[in-house]
């Protein structure tokens, strides 16, 4: 039992205005969770004389979730950064393939061990920051074994570090070199297969694929999500990032947690997802790394509801950032979203597109995952650039 004592607390509960400030606040934990959040003056006397701890007027937040990461994989692609900049575009360096087809085949090298030990510095730069909780992505192995070998090191970060790891399976990631031109071939000889694996080894949360051109059609997509139906696994999508298949409008109708990049949505897709309460997850440091002009419609998401996440997409290509801080100051410049809802993107609703409901808000009964902050006023988390005010992270009560 614990009670945090002269601090702000910004609770980023559901409906609560301006980030949901409780000014000169205090909060209780027991066993791992939140007891009771609210004014100082306010709390109750049977807490009054548990062990104590002076913020010293900081600011305390829901510490921040990552809900797009593809952390775990092998080698980089500096080589693939200065092609880009000689002129070639993302698509032709994929095309050729480079791309996503370059890192399968350094994964495809790497043992589970070193590719847990590649992970754990980038997954030490997010915590460092305040992050509790991770997703991360299959999807460089593209056959059977890489797919659970990248699975089984992202599950192991968890006992490597005190952070919530959520994984999901990305088969339909890219299609492998041995089924060039035979993506169907790849979904039921591959991908298929090693979602059944992975789900009989309990390797997966969520179901995840890539609708676009360079990869994977609505059909093929659908496949897969039949599969992950029978499975009893949620659902997730890449689309809409590099041009509009509908694909979002297909992850909606199927439940899918969450709808991903989203820069070429159309307003049928953003009626789709409002309807079926996915969640928006926008990824600005792929939008900036791919120089991409095309905005994602985040007024048009905005006004009919879809709750909106932010997310790292940390990956070798197309995002190669282990900042969640930065992605908000991104979300905010790039996107034009307010630092409100950027800090809402990393907390709330990116456990909602998670399906994590026991995290994102300070709230009696939550799991006391807290980021405390040398900053006055929320808003600062998502102005700096390049700043990392943590003070103190708190993961299931502990710090
Ligand atoms: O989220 N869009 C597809 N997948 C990743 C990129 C992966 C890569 O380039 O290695 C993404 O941007
Ligand atoms: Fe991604």
């Amino acid at each position: 039992m614990l009670t945090l004592r002269n601090a702000t607390f910004a609770t980023m509960t559901p409906d609560a205005a301006a980030y949901g400030l409780v000014e000169r606040g205090a909060l209780a934990i027991r066993g791992g969770d939140i007891a009771w959040v609210g004014p100082e003056s306010e709390m109750p006397t049977s807490m009054s004389h548990w062990p104590q701890e002076d913020l010293g007027g900081r600011l305390v937040t829901p510490a921040l979730i990552d809900c797009h990461t593809h952390i775990v994989f092998g080698g980089n692609r500096a080589r693939e950064f200065e092609l880009r900049l000689e002129g070639a575009s993302y698509e032709e360096v994929a095309r050729a393939g480079g791309g996503i087809l370059s890192t399968v085949t350094a994964t495809r090298a790497a043992s589970e061990e070193g590719l847990l030990a590649s992970a754990l510095p980038r997954v030490d730069a997010l915590l460092s920051e305040g992050v509790s909780t991770i997703e991360i992505k299959s999807g460089y192995g593209l056959d059977i074994e890489t797919e659970l070998r990248m699975l089984r090191a992202a599950r192991r970060i968890e006992r490597e570090r005190p952070v919530r790891i959520r994984t999901s399976f990305l088969g339909a990631h890219a299609v492998p070199p041995e089924f060039k031109d035979r993506a169907d071939a790849y979904i039921d000889e591959v991908c298929l297969p090693a979602l059944s694996r992975a789900a009989e080894d309990g390797l997966a949360d969520a179901v995840d694929g890539f609708c676009e051109g360079i990869a994977f059609s609505p059909a093929q997509i659908e496949r897969v999500f039949g599969h992950a139906a029978e499975l009893g696994l949620p659902v997730k999508l890449h689309a809409e990032q590099l041009s509009d298949l509908g694909g979002a409008a297909l992850a909606a109708r199927d439940g899918a947690l969450s709808a991903d990049h989203l820069e070429y949505l159309g307003a049928d897709g953003v009626a789709a997802m409002a309807e079926a309460g996915t969640v928006a997850v926008l990824l600005p440091g792929a939008f900036y790394t791919l120089r991409e002009t095309q905005l994602p419609p985040v007024q048009a998401l905005r006004d009919a509801g879809v709750p909106i996440a932010v997310a790292t997409d940390c990956n070798p290509g197309s995002s190669p950032l282990t900042s969640l801080l930065l992605t908000m100051n991104m979300a905010c410049t790039l996107f034009r979203m307010t630092p409100e809802e950027a800090l809402a993107g990393a907390t709330r609703n990116a456990a909602r597109a998670l399906g994590i409901g026991d995290a994102g808000t300070l709230a009696p009964g939550q799991r006391a995952d807290l980021a405390v902050w040398d900053v006055g006023h929320p808003a600062e988390l998502a102005y700096r650039i390049g700043f990392n005010p943590l003070h103190q992270r708190f993961f299931a009560g502990k710090s």
